[in-house]
């Protein structure tokens, strides 16, 4: 497949099977156990309906928004995922850069492969979103304290996110399966894609020194280590979401891992519908990302109006990264016309415009 014949993400992830050794498609698509909620995350977007208005001039779009002040091109990010250099050598400095050309955000994880300096370094002075950092709390709270000091000091991130929904490695039995022939190391932690005894699990090899005691408590601790704004990742219910707003959390990530730990864990989604109807105070009070099988600009577009600030992806860049810089640039351009299309054929011509009366989500609510 060449790069010109891609024209949506589903094209992509078609390719990147193709393109992509037995290993990293094994790590990239796995979910965890039977897959539930990897395959939910994408079908609840298809139980929603538009209510487009008709006859209004559409005939210039704005997509233009911003993410904790900094001002962006389109409300879409590149989720933090490890180990982009199983996709192909330029890692995650191709995401850096290609988020800096098209004006949107990425967010960078602690098992990147790339290291820091190579993520800064990829980063001209164009003005641009900052790159926000994804942190996992190491068992050794020291690594955690000079790897967050020196994130910051950097002055090229925007914000510090925990992720909080995988503390312990989810089962992904695909992964397991596929044992690596290549062995790469995280640019950061130096854990590394090597099997061990129990099998081929990338994310469990790697993540063995996640603290799974992070908790609450620890908030005033991780918010020490910065000046930055701090974010949780992977909130998964409407009484967490409450606690973290009420401690002055400024940026709530609704996301269950890519359907990738706790298996049947709600669709963000579902989370965020229910904080628009019963709790919509909150959107005043933090600003709620979400993530979990966007694959279309129409499933940006729906999360934007039920009052999401920022909408993630995850594995289409990891697929669209196996034709380089110019595979990612490509899945933003992909992604842009769609998100531009689906606000014309919806009658808004401004992000701000849109709102829960463009949708119909009754089919949602027994859930
Ligand atoms: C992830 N994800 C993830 N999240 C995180 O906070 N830190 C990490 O290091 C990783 N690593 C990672 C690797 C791979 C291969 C995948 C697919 C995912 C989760 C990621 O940030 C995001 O929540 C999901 O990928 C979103 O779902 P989609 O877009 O992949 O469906």
């Amino acid at each position: 497949f060449s790069l010109s014949q891609m024209i949506s993400l589903h094209d992509f992830e078609e390719a990147a099977q193709e393109n992509l050794s037995k290993k990293a498609w094994a790590y990239f698509s796995s979910g965890a156990t039977d897959q539930i909620t990897l395959a939910m995350n994408q079908s609840v977007y298809q139980k929603v309906f538009f209510q487009p208005r008709t006859m209004v001039d559409v005939s210039s779009v704005s997509t233009k928004s911003t993410m904790l002040g900094h001002p962006v091109d389109i409300p879409i990010f590149i989720c933090p995922t490890g180990m982009a250099k199983l996709s192909h050598p330029t890692g995650e400095v191709s995401f850096a850069k290609a988020a800096e050309a098209y004006g949107i955000m990425f967010m960078m994880s602690t098992n990147a492969s790339s290291s820091v300096s190579d993520v800064v370094k990829a980063r001209t002075s164009k003005p641009a979103p900052p790159c926000f950092f994804q942190l996992y709390v190491n068992r050794d709270r020291s690594k955690s304290e000079a790897l967050v000091k020196n994130v910051t000091a950097s002055g090229k991130f925007g914000a510090i996110v925990v992720t909080v929904d995988a503390h312990v490695a989810g089962k992904r039995e695909a992964d397991e399966k596929v044992k690596a022939e290549v062995v790469l190391e995280s640019g950061i932690t130096g854990t590394g894609t090597a099997p061990d005894a129990k099998g081929g699990g990338i994310g469990r090899a790697m993540g063995g020194y996640i603290d799974p005691s992070f908790s609450w408590a620890d908030l005033p601790w991780v918010r020490s280590l910065s000046h930055l704004p701090l974010g949780l990742k992977g909130v998964q219910t409407v009484e967490d979401v409450i606690k973290a707003v009420k401690l002055g959390v400024e940026l709530i990530y609704l996301s269950n891992h890519g359907g990738r730990a706790l298996d049947t864990a709600p669709p963000a989604l579902l989370v965020l519908l229910s904080l628009r109807k019963h709790h919509p105070w909150v959107f005043d009070r933090a600003e709620i990302y979400i993530d979990g099988g966007i694959r279309r600009g129409t499933d940006v577009v729906k999360a934007l109006c039920l009052g999401a600030k920022a909408v993630g992806l995850g594995r289409p860049f990891l697929y669209a990264l196996s034709y380089g810089l110019e595979g990612v640039e490509k899945a933003i351009e992909v992604l842009r016309d769609e998100v531009e299309t689906t606000m014309q054929l919806l009658g808004v011509t401004s992000i701000d415009q849109l709102g829960p009366h463009l949708l119909n989500t009754k089919a949602l609510e027994p859930l």
